[in-house]
């Protein structure tokens, strides 16, 4: 087991890529605060982690916000332990079809950035002392391809590739504590921000079709969340032990293609 008898908290746990990863932590023998802005969803995938018998608590936070995130921090540590595994994983998306940049609203960026970037700094600042005084600790950050290329709307990507600025000084300023810090940056995963992604998008464009957007990376596919929370596994394993500050781009190649169709081109051998 590659978490065996370690604290997790998995943040956005309540759905998608979270509630895949929070599930693997599970089995791999973590004892899991299951953490969602949403009470009902957070409840549910602490059910199914009971139910397989693993140990969790669930916990409602609004990661933007400092006091809950504090609140989420004492909880764990009061009711499993301290945690050394952090996954930074709850994540908002803009309203879809995505507005040109001129046509975002103030409120909109605000709050991007607020969940998207503030969030993952804020998880970070609480639970960092804790690692700290443990004797060090594993942090996992989810950005996006959006961070790498433009695929999505402005605010998003800035959070995205905020996070990654984030997750490198984090990286350097804690590796003397034995706390590595890493980032992934999924690729279109089949989630419920995928589903309304695609069907949030004008009729007839790239972005609408998701037979169109599983053909833009080489494999041809959506990831399922479960190969997102494999690769957060590993990073936030000792499979990881010398990987700290690194971008892990996980997303069937599609920030390898330079353009929508070239993945169809097979040379011949
Ligand atoms: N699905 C994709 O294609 C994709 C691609 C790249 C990156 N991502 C990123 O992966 C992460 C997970 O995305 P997903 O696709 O599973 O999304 P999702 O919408 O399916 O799940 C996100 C979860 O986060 C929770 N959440 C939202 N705001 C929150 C807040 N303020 N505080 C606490 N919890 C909050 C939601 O309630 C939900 O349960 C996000 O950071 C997202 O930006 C997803």
């Amino acid at each position: 087991m590659k978490l065996k008898d370690k604290i997790a908290i998995v943040t956005g746990a309540g759905g998608g890529i979270g509630r895949a990863a929070a599930l693997l932590f599970a089995r791999e023998g973590a004892s899991i605060a299951v953490v969602d802005v949403k009470d009902e969803t957070a409840r549910e995938t602490a059910s199914l982690i009971k139910e397989a018998g693993g140990r969790v608590t669930a916990l409602v936070a609004d990661v933007s916000s400092s006091d809950d995130v504090k609140r989420m921090i004492e909880a764990t540590v009061a009711t499993l332990g301290v945690p050394t595994v952090l996954f930074n994983n709850a994540g908002l998306s803009p309203s879809f079809p995505k507005p040109a940049l001129v046509n975002i609203t103030e409120e909109s960026f605000d709050r991007i950035i607020a969940v998207n970037l503030r969030g993952v700094w804020l998880g970070m600042k609480h639970a960092i002392p804790h690692m700290i005084k443990a004797g060090g600790g594993s942090i996992v950050n989810t950005a996006s391809i959006a961070a790498l290329v433009a695929c999505n709307s402005a605010e998003y990507a800035a959070s995205k590739a905020g996070v990654l600025a984030l997750t490198r000084v984090a990286a350097q300023e804690y590796g003397p504590f034995n706390i590595r810090v890493n980032a992934i940056c999924p690729g279109a995963t089949a989630t419920p921000m995928a589903r309304r992604f695609a069907a949030a998008n004008p009729a007839g464009s790239a972005a609408s079709d998701p037979k169109r957007l599983e053909r833009m990376g080489v494999l041809g596919r959506f990831a399922v969340p479960d190969e997102m929370a494999k690769a957060a596994l590993f990073l936030a394993s000792d499979d990881a032990s010398y990987a700290t500050g690194a971008t892990f781009v996980i997303d069937g190649g599609w920030t390898i293609m330079a353009l929508e169709g070239g993945a169809h081109y097979t040379p011949e051998p």
